[in-house]
C-alpha cells in the first residue's frame, strides 16, 4: 500500500485519509524538524556522510514527529523544542531499526540495501550506537532532565521488548498478553513517548501528558499488529522490505498465535513443525497459506482496532482544534495500511 494513497477501509467504510492531510496543521514544523534531523544524521567524515546519505533511501513516513508535533500543536502550538524533540525521536527510532535489520538479518528496507546488507553487521551496528548517543547529546542541551529521564526509559523499553522478543524465539506457548506487552515496549512505548514529549513541550501538566502517552503506546501497539500482519501477508515488492522474517526467526506474532491457539490438533502439530528451523522459503509458504484459510489476520486486525478505539477514547478531551481532528484521524490510517493484509 502506498503511504501516501487514501485506502478504502476494510468493510467499505470511508476511505482513510492520507499522511499529506493528517500532518497539514504542522506542515512547517514537519519541515524545521526535517532540517533538524539531516543535521543530527550529518556528518563531516566522508563514510559517516556516505552512510547517513544511504539511509535517506529508506526514508519512512515520519509517523513519531508527526505524532509529536500535532500533539503540541493540539494542545497550544509548536514550538521550536517540540520540531527539535520531533527529530531526536525520529534520530532514536533510525537507530533501532539499523540494529532490528541485523537482528532480524533483513536485507531490504524501503526497497534499499539494509546497512547490513550494504557494509556489514559492524557498520549497522556501529551506525545505530552513533544515532542513539547523538540523539541524546542534543537532548542533553535542552537542560530538562524531565526530558532525558523520559527518552532513557523509552531506550531501556524497546531494549527490553526486543531482548524478551529473543528470549521467547521458538516458544509456542507464548500467549496473547506476552505478545502484546511485547508490542508495547518495542514499539508503543517511542509512539508513547513522541504524543507525551509533545504536549509537555506545549506546556501539558503530568495528567495530560500521562494520557497522550498512553494514546501514543495505543496507537504504537495497533502499528506494530498491522506490521506483523504484513510480514506474512504482504508481497515483499510492494512492501520494500524483507519479509517473513518474524516466522524464519522464530518469532511469534498474533495470527499465528491465533492460529495455534484455535487449530485442531493434526493443523497444530503441522504448525508446530513449521516454526522449528528448517526450509525458510517453504515455511514461509505454507505458514502463509494456513493464515490465508483462517481467521488469524482478521482476528489480530481486530485486536488492533481495539487498541485504536482505545486511542482514540484518550484524546477526546483535547480541545477542538484541526490538529485534534488529525491525530483522531491516525487510527482510520493505521489501519488503511492494513488494506493488503486482509
Ligand atoms: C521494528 O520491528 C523494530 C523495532 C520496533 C525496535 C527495534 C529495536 C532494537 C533492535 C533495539 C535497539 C534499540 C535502540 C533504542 C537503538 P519489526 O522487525 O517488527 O519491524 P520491521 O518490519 O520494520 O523490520
Ligand atoms: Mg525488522
Amino acid at each position: 500500500v502506498n503511504e501516501r494513497t487514501a485506502v478504502a477501509a476494510p468493510g467499505g467504510r470511508q476511505a482513510a485519509p492520507d499522511l499529506a492531510s493528517l500532518t497539514a496543521p504542522v506542515r512547517d514544523e514537519m519541515e524545521r524538524a526535517e532540517t533538524l534531523l539531516r543535521a543530527l544524521l550529518d556528518s563531516p567524515h566522508p563514510f559517516l556522510r556516505a552512510v547517513a546519505g544511504h539511509m535517506e533511501r529508506f526514508r519512512g513516513k515520519r509517523l513519531r514527529p508527526a505524532i509529536l508535533l500535532l500533539s503540541a500543536r493540539a494542545w497550544g502550538n509548536g514550538s521550536d523544542l517540540a520540531c527539535e524533540l520531533a527529530a531526536i525521536v525520529e534520530t532514536i527510532h533510525l537507530a533501532s531499526l539499523c540494529h532490528d535489520d541485523v537482528l532480524d538479518g533483513a536485507e531490504l528496507r524501503r526497497a534499499a540495501p539494509t546497512l547490513n546488507a550494504q557494509w556489514g553487521t559492524q557498520t549497522a551496528v556501529m551506525t545505530g550506537d552513533l544515532l542513539l548517543s547523538r540523539a541524546f547529546e542534543r537532548l542533553a542541551q535542552f537542560g530538562d532532565l524531565r526530558l532525558v529521564q523520559a527518552l532513557g526509559q523509552v531506550g531501556r523499553m524497546i531494549c527490553e521488548g526486543e531482548l524478551l522478543q529473543i528470549g521467547s524465539r521458538f516458544n509456542p506457548g507464548l500467549r496473547e498478553s506476552d505478545y502484546l506487552a511485547l508490542a508495547e515496549k518495542k514499539t508503543g512505548a517511542l509512539f508513547g513517548a513522541a504524543a507525551r514529549l509533545g504536549v509537555l513541550a506545549a506546556g501539558a501538566g503530568e495528567a495530560d501528558a500521562e494520557r497522550m502517552g498512553a494514546f501514543g503506546r495505543h496507537l504504537g501497539c495497533a502499528f506494530q499488529i498491522v506490521d506483523d500482519c504484513l510480514d506474512v501477508t504482504g508481497v515483499e515488492a510492494s512492501a520494500g522490505k524483507s519479509l517473513g522474517a518474524d516466522l524464519r526467526n522464530g518469532e511469534l506474532t498474533l495470527p499465528v498465535i491465533h492460529l495455534l491457539r484455535t487449530a485442531e490438533p493434526a493443523r497444530r502439530t503441522e504448525l508446530l513443525e513449521l516454526l522449528q528451523a528448517g526450509h525458510a522459503e517453504r515455511r514461509h509458504h505454507r505458514l502463509r497459506a494456513l493464515v490465508a484459510s483462517s481467521d488469524a489476520v482478521s482476528y489480530a486486525l481486530g485486536v488492533a482496532r481495539r487498541e485504536l478505539h482505545s486511542a482514540r477514547q484518550l484524546i477526546l478531551f483535547l480541545p477542538p482544534t484541526a490538529a485534534r481532528e488529525a491525530l483522531l484521524g491516525f487510527p482510520e490510517y493505521i489501519l488503511a495500511r492494513s488494506g493488503s493484509a486482509e
